[in-house]
């Protein structure tokens, strides 16, 4: 269908004068006694183009004017009589490619992010989703160029795995073995499934990117991860976007600074290329949010180590409903007063208690901790889950055996710290974190087109 995108006509003003055909949905639409006004839009710009219909020249609007209704329109660009430095198209032929109904849901100018959920196919109409989305594409994109234009090599990771990668066990099984009664014990109905033993979606790419590591130096895997975690907080759904570099030949410092680099070159893209949908943003979601990013993307980040932390935290325990000592895992609550309240912007906190985090991560000399990271920003918390993988086969043994994990499942991880094994270090970065944290939306199910949670799936 010949047409051209909505976006050009107000990029470039030689469409100005000229016959044009667009096609789109309509937004708004008014009517008065000669003329009537309908707003445009194709989803390549948050902006919608002015259609202007001289009655007296069609012989029936009304299905033009329904809201939701899908059009075909030709006429001459003109520059707006009303709006300054903007153009609009005088309609000399429409044509009606869909009818759309009166009880179109979408007909107030403002609907609440709850109620738009419980529409998944129709909310991508939205200013919000036509912004959400393009600035997830935008950031999609930035990502790959990043790693593209630093020597890694995009990797991809298997996505139905036999080992779990971060040991909580918070796996979806895959298996193709349905109720049998004849099956009567767990080893009967592995053996009898597709790959003769257990499977399941992988919950992280990083075991299989450190095998391609310690071959290419540099790799990052960028693809879907699976939890079955039950947590149904803002932040938590069961399939994410999953960015997860591994580099050979780099130690804990290396990398947070490999890391600190990539969140500011995505940030300034997003800044640069999606002005109208930060304009957006900043207005309906979070008031300031351009500066913020500015601010963020031209200064250093913080970096804290876990235990400067917990005497910070315990300092102000009468802030926080859950009380905490060195040890604990931090709570949402803690890492949100650190990098909001303490650092007042993005800080890596490091060294974390060994027992808390995962067998691959580096022991440090203490004994104690090991050398980790997380990477908490206000208003999100943790967007990177961070560390410097454990390369000495013995301690990695230690540590595997320690939570009892069968080391059989983890045949070739085990084998890289026997053949030329390399200080190396990677992270895990939510893509819909950090399109939370660059869009100020506070609800994860509102980045991403289906959400997946405890409970619910559409
Ligand atoms: O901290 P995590 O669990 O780290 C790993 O999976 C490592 N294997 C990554 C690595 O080193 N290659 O997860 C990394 C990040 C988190 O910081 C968070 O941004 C995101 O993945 N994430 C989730 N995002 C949405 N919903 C969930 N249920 C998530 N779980 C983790």
């Amino acid at each position: 269908m010949k047409h051209t995108d909505i976006v050009e006509i107000f990029k470039n003003p030689e469409y100005i004068g000229k016959t044009t055909t667009v096609c789109g949905w309509v937004r708004t639409s008014r009517d008065s006694k000669n003329m009537a006004f309908l707003e445009l839009n194709d989803g390549t710009t948050l902006k919608h183009l002015q259609i202007v219909i001289d009655k007296s020249k069609m012989s029936d609007i009304t299905e033009f004017m329904r809201l939701g209704t899908s059009l075909k329109v030709t006429g001459e660009i003109v520059k707006s009589v009303v709006a300054k430095d903007s153009v609009e198209l005088n309609a000399e032929e429409i044509i009606l490619l869909g009818a759309c109904p009166g009880d179109y849901p979408l007909q107030k100018k403002r609907h609440t992010l709850e109620y738009l959920r419980t529409i998944p196919a129709l909310r991508v109409r939205t200013n919000t989703f036509n912004a959400v989305l393009r600035v997830r594409s935008i950031v999609s994109a930035a990502i790959h160029e990043y790693f593209q234009s630093h020597h890694y090599v995009y990797i991809h990771t298997p996505i139905i795995t036999a080992s779990d990668c971060e040991g909580a066990g918070e796996m979806f099984r895959v298996t193709t073995v349905g109720f049998n009664k004849d099956i009567k014990t767990e080893e009967e109905y592995d053996a009898a499934d597709f790959f003769r033993r257990r499977a399941a979606l992988s919950v992280s790419g990083q075991l299989e990117g450190e095998v391609a590591a310690m071959a290419l130096g540099k790799i990052y895997t960028f693809g879907p991860s699976f939890r079955a975690e039950k947590s149904n907080t803002q932040r938590h759904v069961a399939e994410f976007w999953h960015v997860e570099p591994e580099v050979a030949f780099a130690e804990l410092p290396d990398i947070i600074e490999m890391a600190e680099d990539m969140i500011k070159y995505v940030i300034n893209a997003v800044l640069d290329r999606c002005p109208d949908e930060m304009q957006f943003f900043d207005k309906h979601f979070e008031n300031g949010l351009i500066e913020k990013l500015k601010n963020v993307a031209s200064h250093d980040f913080a970096v804290m180590t876990y235990t400067e932390a917990i005497e910070i935290l315990k300092k102000n325990a009468d802030r926080f409903q859950t009380p905490v000592e060195w040890g604990d895992d931090l709570m949402t609550e803690h890492e949100r007063f650190i990098s909001e309240e303490i650092c007042k912007k993005p800080v890596f906190l490091t060294n974390y208690p060994k027992e808390i985090k995962s067998f691959y991560m580096k022991q440090n000399p203490d004994g104690k901790t090991v050398a980790a990271t997380d990477l908490l920003v206000p208003g999100v918390g943790e967007i990177i889950g961070c560390s410097e993988r454990e390369a000495d086969l013995d301690k990695l043994l230690e540590a595997m055996n320690i939570r009892g994990m069968k080391l059989s499942e983890y045949g070739d991880y085990i084998s890289l710290r026997k053949y030329g094994s390399v200080p190396h270090s990677g992270f895990g970065l939510g893509l819909e974190r950090i399109i939370m944290y660059v869009t100020g939306i506070q609800n994860i199910r509102d980045v991403i087109l289906y959400p997946r949670t405890v409970g619910t799936i559409s």
